[in-house]
């Protein structure tokens, strides 16, 4: 490859080839599910998401749909969620998180603690102690190939951090976006759901396309009033055309095959990351990954007086990377910070060549700063 080679680490996006592959077939959905709900998908309507594609949705999770809350995006729901508590609610969230979430949270005042993350989830010990000491809200979390960690909770892990929330009154929140995107052979097991919760968020960006933009989000029954009014009154309905193809999508198979085809599609580009931080990087990451769509990687010799200048050397060299500090809560920033550079990698987007390439340069550029 030569040295006019370039790879942009930050680009959290579907491959090119991926979206290419659905042009026909999004064409196809969006003239058919348009011209056979006519009005009722292009008038105001359907608050709580296009009815059919609820219903699907709901028989997922053995659910009642009046549960099931569909909108523009994981992040849409996830941010109406965070808007449907009281003011300065204090949240809790993995000692690194999704930083869009992180930051959108802040925007309604919520204080965030960050909890420690082991490679099996959430430090069990740290939760509950946060839990008996503070007034919280709401936990959200990540638990398959968590954003930017990579970490895939166990079960036992997940229903410990359920059982604590149950118990101290604590709206549990999972996101579960990346649950169907798991590349090395094994598939993730479902999380139950009951009438207390979990609240699951989730969204078909990754598994679909960002640009169709469509997320849900399901709620306790007795929630669903407080955050139907919420939601009618940040944004009447979602895109309508949008969920009925993704309802079309759903009933006539091409979602599930289309999952099937990701998972085989991702892999090379998954192996060729974890190589290359195995190889490069040994230590530097607490997991390799299996799924999802990114990782991370500690920079230990490259403290916070080197960073714009490791960034720069790093893009001189065509390669694009960035402190992830946005994704770190508060409370935690300090001791990440103590351990050196912090940032998030990501691969669907790129071909493994690249990715190898990539990952050697940012080594060298490493290397150069001692
Ligand atoms: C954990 C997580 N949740 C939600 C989203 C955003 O989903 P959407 O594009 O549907 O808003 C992302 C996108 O990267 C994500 O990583």
């Amino acid at each position: 490859m030569s040295e006019k080679q370039s790879i942009n680490f930050l680009r959290g996006v579907p491959a090119e080839e991926v979206l290419s592959r659905l042009i026909p077939l999004a064409a196809e959905g969006y003239e058919k599910v348009i011209r056979r709900h006519g009005t009722d998908v292009l008038q105001y309507g359907h608050f709580t998401g296009f009815k059919p594609l609820r219903e699907l949705i709901a028989g997922w999770h053995h659910i009642d749909p009046e549960r099931v809350i569909v909108g523009n995006g994981g992040l849409e729901v996830i941010s109406l969620f965070f808007k449907s508590l009281p003011r300065e609610s204090v949240v809790i969230v993995e000692e690194a998180t999704y930083d869009r979430v992180a930051l959108d949270a802040q925007c309604y005042g919520h204080r965030l603690i960050g909890v420690k993350l082991t490679p099996q989830g959430v430090d069990l010990g740290q939760f509950k102690e946060v839990v008996s000491n503070n007034a919280v809200a709401a936990f959200y979390g990540i638990p398959f190939h968590q954003n930017p960690t990579a970490i895939n909770y166990t079960a036992d892990n997940r229903r410990a951090v359920e059982r604590a929330c149950r118990e101290h009154n604590i709206l549990c929140v999972w996101d579960i976006c990346y649950q169907p995107l798991r590349y090395d052979g094994k598939a993730n097991d479902s999380i139950e759901v009951s009438e207390w919760g979990p609240i699951l968020a989730s969204s078909f960006t990754k598994t679909v396309s960002p640009g169709t933009k469509c997320g849900y989000i399901i709620v306790p029954k007795d929630y669903v009033g407080h955050f139907s009014a919420v939601i009618a009154n940040t944004r009447i309905n979602p895109n309508l055309p949008t969920q009925a193809f993704i309802a079309d999508f759903i009933e006539s198979g091409r979602y599930d095959e289309s999952v099937k085809y990701l998972r085989g599609f991702y892999k090379p580009r998954m192996d060729a990351l974890n190589t290359a931080l195995s190889t490069h990087f040994p230590g530097a990451f607490p997991v390799p990954i299996t799924g999802g769509f990114f990782a991370p990687l500690t920079l230990s010799n490259i403290s916070k007086d080197k960073e714009a200048a490791f960034i720069e050397a790093a893009k001189e060299a065509g390669v694009g990377i960035a402190a992830a500090w946005d994704a770190v809560p508060a409370n935690c920033l300090e001791e990440t910070r103590r351990k050196g550079l912090f940032v998030r990698l990501t691969f669907p987007a790129f071909e493994p060549e690249r990715i190898q390439w990539g990952m050697s340069r940012l080594k060298e550029t490493a290397e150069r700063f001692g």
